[in-house]
């Protein structure tokens, strides 16, 4: 194809301002879809994403577009996944382009992670084209957005297509704007090859299915190729793209974007921000930017019931040969049992992978606070030499003697909120060790950014965060590397015994406020015995927070008395029962149940 006739595009927008929307509306007006498929929204295909709107995986589909000047153009649509969890697979999505359209909802406006998603558009070299959607709400204002995106974002947007995606007002326009804004991409076919390998997920039938950007020389079918970071080498077998329905072609040539297979049955295998060449006559230098993915949360996951470990086990595995971000090892706890303890790229994948184990696999599951991963400086011993570990989970905490200095991962969170919210905002990011960097106001509306250290966002931030402000807040971060931090193990000790599962690591500062609040929660989730349980939080030997659940005054048998004995027999059983579901805690019996709802509730 002619380099001048290609465009390549994705579309960024926060999440809800209509971007499915107005993909689907493209793809209709290009003809590549029917009314009746229009229904379903294309690019987010898996049940999940659908459900709450969110786009996990990249796709990306090919439009031919006959525009105005006469001349039919190949567009290929990039769809990003909107969420900051996933921003290296955002950025190798985005070098694969050559601009954005920059969707903003009429009514919403500019938003915490429209910035970020733009300022990582801008790094790209991208052009913009902002386009102002949803103008048929009674609330839209789109001068006002208009002039935001100028004053917040600092973009021309005095030539902003208004859209309706939801009613196809101002289609042609943007695709107009398109092939009129954005620049084709550039590249030799005569080079060697090389293509950047976007994304890779794994179909049932065709196996793992590569999404590419060539940037030089010809893929083809056929053909032997390497990945250069990777290391492996494989046969091409199917070159195509997708329209959004598969389509075979011959070859994908300098600045295409289309998908291959190559017999590859792992993920794993295929990395996003590797290189693909040719073995023959291949390229001798990699494309830069290339990153392996890093868990940055770790949490237990353990079935309810101790009979569905195997199932758990299968269904992790089968889940990740989608998703090779994620990590997961065999782990036990004296409280929960056998389980997985597993590391996800942020807050947002946990919850997906999670839900898709509930959901698409049918697991009740207990799923443990997350955790930060720590990195921690030993000091020599008698038989071990100063050293570094990285700690993943609270219950493999190093002695503390030996414990010379521990970092914790801080972020740069952008917060972007009405100016009424914003006093609770502060108090909140203050309470969380927050360090306010930066703020602004436009009209009416606050922007705000703090450092915080990561530790103190998993625990509910974001549920605060969105219950202080009617949800009307939006937050986006990144990470910003460690800090050494003030931080201790706390131990929850039912009965004087230590409970593994509720042990966490926290910030000296706040660890006698957060023992109180777990104490007093356990205080009415465990049922009393006939003895007096006394409920503590430690650090090391010395108790920070302190309940006492007081004794039962009679036996439960004893309102039978004088019944008729086959009842008071079955209430023994009942209570037998029961008992399998408990775990002994220093002659303590707690339910299951009171687990999970103290883990629950973060
Ligand atoms: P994520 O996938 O979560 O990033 O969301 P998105 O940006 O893809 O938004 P989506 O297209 O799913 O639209 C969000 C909601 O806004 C849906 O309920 C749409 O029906 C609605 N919507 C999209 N465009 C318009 C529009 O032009 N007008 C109105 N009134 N609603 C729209």
């Amino acid at each position: 194809t002619d380099l001048s006739l290609i465009r390549n595009f994705s579309i960024i927008a926060h999440i809800d301002h209509g971007k499915s929307t107005l993909a689907d509306r493209l793809i209709q007006f290009t003809g590549g879809l029917t009314d009746r498929e229009m229904q379903e929204q294309v690019l987010d295909n898996m049940d999940i994403e659908r459900e709450r709107g969110i786009t996990i995986k990249a796709q990306t589909v090919r439009l031919d577009y006959t525009a105005k000047d006469g001349k039919t153009y190949q567009l290929n649509l990039m769809d990003t996944p909107g969420h900051v969890d996933f921003a290296y697979e955002v950025s190798r999505s985005l070098a694969a382009c050559e601009g954005a359209l920059l969707v903003v909802d009429a009514a919403q406006g500019v938003e915490a992670q429209t910035l970020a998603n733009v300022y990582q558009s801008i790094e790209h070299d991208h052009e913009i084209v902002p386009v102002i959607n949803k103008i048929d709400l009674p609330a839209a204002e789109p001068e006002q957005v208009r002039a935001e995106i100028e004053d917040i974002i600092g973009l021309d947007a005095s030539e902003a297509v208004l859209t309706s995606a939801k009613s196809g007002i101002g289609i042609e326009e943007v695709l107009e704007a398109v092939v009129a804004k954005i620049p084709p991409p550039q590249g030799e076919r005569d080079s060697p090859l090389k293509a950047s390998l976007v994304d890779s997920w794994y179909d049932p039938y065709l196996g793992v299915v590569i999404l590419v950007r060539v940037l030089s020389g010809v893929l083809k079918k056929g053909q032997q190729i390497k990945f250069m970071q990777g290391g492996t080498e494989h046969l091409v077998d199917r070159v195509g793209c997708m329209r959004p329905k598969i389509e075979q072609l011959p070859e994908l040539g300098p600045g295409e974007i289309g998908f291959i297979t190559a017999q590859i049955k792992e993920v794993e295998q295929a990395r996003v921000g590797d290189t693909i060449t040719t073995v023959k006559g291949g390229a001798e230098k990699a494309l830069p930017g290339y990153r392996e993915p890093q868990a940055v949360v770790f949490c237990g996951l353990f079935p309810v019931d101790a009979a569905d470990f195997e199932k758990l086990r299968e269904s992790i595995g089968k889940l990740r040969l989608n998703d090779a971000s994620f990590t997961y090892e065999m782990e036990s706890s004296a409280a929960l049992g056998f389980g997985f303890r597993a590391g996800f790229l942020g807050l947002l994948h946990l919850e997906i992978i999670q839900e898709r184990l509930t959901r698409e696999y049918d697991l009740d599951l207990i799923t443990t606070a997350p955790s930060v991963v720590y990195r921690i400086h030993l000091t020599k011993s008698k038989n071990d030499d100063a050293r570094t570990i990285e700690l993943h989970n609270p219950a493999d905490y190093p002695d503390p003697t030996r414990i010379d200095t521990i970092e914790e991962p801080w972020i740069k969170a952008t917060i972007y909120t009405p100016d009424e919210y914003l006093g609770a905002i502060l108090k909140l990011c203050q309470d969380r060790r927050g360090v306010q960097t930066n703020l602004t106001y436009v009209g009416g509306r606050a922007q705000v950014t703090y450092e915080l250290p990561l530790n103190e966002v998993v625990f509910d931030f974001y549920d605060r965060l969105k219950s202080i402000s009617r949800g009307y807040a939006s937050f986006d971060y990144e990470q910003i590397g460690l800090r050494d931090g003030d931080l201790v193990k706390m131990n929850i000790l039912v009965n004087n015994e230590p409970v593994d599962a509720l042990s966490m690591i926290v910030h000296r500062g706040v660890a006698e406020a957060r023992g109180r609040h777990m104490c007093e929660r356990l205080k009415d989730l465990i049922p009393r015995h006939l003895f007096k349980i006394p409920i503590q939080a430690a650090i090391g030997g010395k108790v920070v927070a302190r309940e006492t659940i007081s004794a039962m005054r009679k036996d439960v048998t004893a309102k039978c008395y004088g019944g008729d004995i086959t009842r008071k027999k079955k209430l023994l059983e009942k209570q037998k029962k029961g008992k399998a579901k408990m775990r002994e805690y220093g002659n303590v019996s707690i339910p299951q149940e009171a687990f999970i709802a103290a883990l629950r509730m973060g």
